[in-house]
């Protein structure tokens, strides 16, 4: 048996028991024998409970780069490490090897030192999909600087609040992306965040479209003429264990965005061990997950989990639809991909075009399939399970957040048998337990609460950067010593779990997180709008889509309601970005509120959602004749 790598039920249910009963010795083992250290550790696990802080391996130095690419060198010097496949399928795919990452990351490390970039610095990546993004966040993990990275699709003012709250010292970015058939400006973008963010220093630009962009003097550098002159030796800065790796900001229900902190040899740990047992990776495999690395999903299972594990890691700049809706097939078929992980709202969209374009392509290289960031529905799931899979491939729909960093509960393939919507059993080392409203744990089976986790793992977030007190408010004062993750979960009589959404003010959009209050702030700030409440009503490729109620001030009452309508829209994507825009908006004279003038959203929700008929007791609200206005004329 290998607690490494488990390959059958009895000894999934095996090593976790071990991981339950001797956490510490469960994960001293798994680290010592499958990672380079510089030094070995002191403690496994610190944990104090009281300020709702974990240390992993105190005492132990290492470098996550010695771990992602140096000790591969004697290996598999010659293996694709990154297999860049981009945007136009007419330009070459690249594959980089481990020797060549080596040299790249090296020099890029070199390029930041050389612009004052020291250990503990943050640097904020923005990025397309393109090699230099996976190679800027690892030249950030060889020298200890703490990257920052800010999804390529979010606008300059949320661009330049999280450079602000990290107060980074650079920038790196390109002049522009390719998106399907379309050019996005990003330079132009970061000049604008740019204006107001007096921590950074330089910009590195990398050249990917050509396009004619300002280049800013004493600041903005072009980032190919300085690796052209870099040396190619740079030897990894010893981290200690705990030493912050990044920061990645996720929305909550307050308006900030939360920097969410990871770091340095717990992540690695876990990211490597769950990619290594979810995906049952096998030497000769060819993995590919179509996230971008501007999420958790992109860091853990595109970058760090597959290079530690010394994976062909998949790395696609554009599309599903480009230049047609055989665009993922074709990648599959192309480069003989074994594992394919996507989100559900990928999968509804693929789902809906013609099966002609699954069907030119041959599939037969997937062994095994992923899906990650909502729930999948039953058709969904049966649709990418009969298609895509051929019924032979397993499916792994794998429940985790940004906080935990790396997959919580999930099957392992040809271990778990599978079940449609259900993320079935926790993965070694993760402890969940279901609570009910008033913090009683919900023990047994068939039952349906609050998904919290009551014992610490290797890769949870250390804390908001900035804002220890944030952290334990949001995670842990509500079943005070235990992990609260937002979401609601039931437990079959089998013990699988289900995972069946927000309990908060959180909407998953097309798989992606957003916190409704700022997006309520953005649509406030239109000068004819005096108050509004965003719900999410079910929508059948997002998942969720965003559905806004909006009372407009006495001013704004005679103004024509479709141009408000863009005008909203067009604030949201200045101060968000496009993936928050509103699917409906709805002109209303009241909302409806508690006693206490909390806005009823549950109501909302289902008004929007078109279920009417369970709104439940309304007679104590504060003004439940809105209810019935506000029923009169929802938009379906
Ligand atoms: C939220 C976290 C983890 C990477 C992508 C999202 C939802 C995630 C599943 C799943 C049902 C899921 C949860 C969670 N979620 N995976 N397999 N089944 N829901 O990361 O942006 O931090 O969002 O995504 O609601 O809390 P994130």
């Amino acid at each position: 048996m290998s607690n490494y790598h488990i390959k059958g039920l009895e000894e999934y249910f095996q090593v976790y028991r071990k991981s339950v009963d001797n956490p510490t010795q469960f994960w001293e083992e798994i680290a010592e024998e499958n990672f380079v250290w510089r030094k070995r550790w002191d403690n496994v696990l610190a944990w104090d409970k009281e300020d709702n802080r974990v240390k992993w391996f105190e005492g132990a130095q290492l470098n996550i780069t010695e771990n992602c690419i140096d000790r591969h060198l004697y290996i598999r010097p010659d293996k694709t490490a990154i297999l860049f496949e981009p945007n136009n399928p007419q330009e070459p795919a690249q594959h980089i090897t481990y020797k060549e990452l080596h040299e790249r990351v090296c020099k890029f490390a070199n390029v930041l030192k050389d612009k004052g970039i020291q250990k503990g610095d943050r640097v904020c990546i923005y990025l397309p999909m393109i090699p230099e993004l996976a190679i800027s966040l690892l030249a950030c993990a060889r020298i200890g600087a703490i990257h920052s990275v800010v999804f390529a699709g979010f606008s300059a003012t949320a661009l330049s609040s999280r450079i602000n709250d990290a107060t980074c010292k650079m920038v790196i970015t390109s002049d522009g992306s390719y998106r399907g058939a379309k050019t996005i400006d990003l330079k132009g973008i970061v000049d604008e965040a740019l204006q107001d963010t007096p921590s950074i220093e330089s910009v590195l630009v990398v050249k990917r479209i050509q396009s004619d962009i300002t280049m800013q003097n004493g600041r903005d550098y072009w980032l190919q003429p300085l690796l052209d002159v870099a040396s190619s030796d740079c030897p990894a800065e010893i981290m200690n264990a705990e030493d912050e790796l990044f920061i990645l900001y996720t929305s909550g229900s307050t308006g900030k965005p939360k920097g969410m902190v990871h770091t340095t040899a717990g992540y690695m740990i876990y990211a490597a061990y769950t990619f290594k047992n979810v995906f049952q990776y096998r030497e000769q495999d060819v993995y590919w997950c179509s996230a971008d690395i501007g999420w958790i999903t992109g860091h853990s299972y595109i970058v760090y989990g597959p290079l530690v594990n010394g994976a062909t890691t998949v790395l696609f700049e554009g599309v599903p639809t480009y230049p047609d809706w055989g665009r993922f097939w074709n990648i599959i078929e192309k480069h003989k991909v074994t594992q394919f992980y996507t989100a559900p709202t990928a999968i509804r969209a693929l789902a809906k075009e013609n099966l002609d374009y699954v069907e030119k392509y041959d599939l037969s290289s997937l062994k095994i399939l992923g899906t990650v960031g909502e729930p999948i529905n039953e058709e969904a799931w049966h649709w990418y399970n009969d298609n895509i899979g051929k019924k032979k491939s397993p499916i792994v729909d794998t429940w985790w957040q940004t906080e935990t960093g790396g997959m919580m509960i999930s099957p392992i393939p040809y271990a778990t048998p599978t079940i449609p919507t259900f993320a079935t059993l926790p993965l070694p080392g993760i402890q969940p337990v279901l609570m009910d409203e008033k913090g009683v744990e919900l023990t047994g089976n068939q039952v349906e609460g609050r998904l919290a986790v009551k014992f610490p793992w290797p890769s949870m977030a250390r804390t908001i950067w900035g804002n220890h007190q944030r952290y334990k408010d949001i995670y842990f004062s509500t079943y005070p010593g235990n992990y609260f993750t937002g979401d609601g979960a039931l437990r079959d009589a089998t013990g699988y779990y289900r995972i069946t959404g927000r309990v908060d003010d959180v909407i998953i959009v097309s798989g992606h997180n957003l916190g409704t209050a700022p997006i309520e702030d953005a649509i406030n700030e239109h000068q004819a709008v005096a108050e509004s409440a965003i719900v999410g009503f079910p929508h059948n490729v997002k998942g969720n889509a965003l559905y806004g109620y909006v009372i407009l001030k006495e001013t704004g009452e005679g103004r024509d309601h479709n141009n408000v309508r863009k005008e909203i829209n067009q604030l949201i994507t200045e101060r968000i970005g496009p993936i928050a825009k509103l699917d409906k908006i709805q002109f209303t004279s009241g909302l409806p509120k508690t006693r206490s003038g909390k806005i009823m959203r549950r109501i909302l929700r289902k008004i929007a959602s078109g279920e009417t008929e369970q709104l439940g007791d309304i007679s104590t609200l504060l003004n439940p004749e809105v209810v019935e206005e506000v029923i009169k004329n929802v938009l379906v």
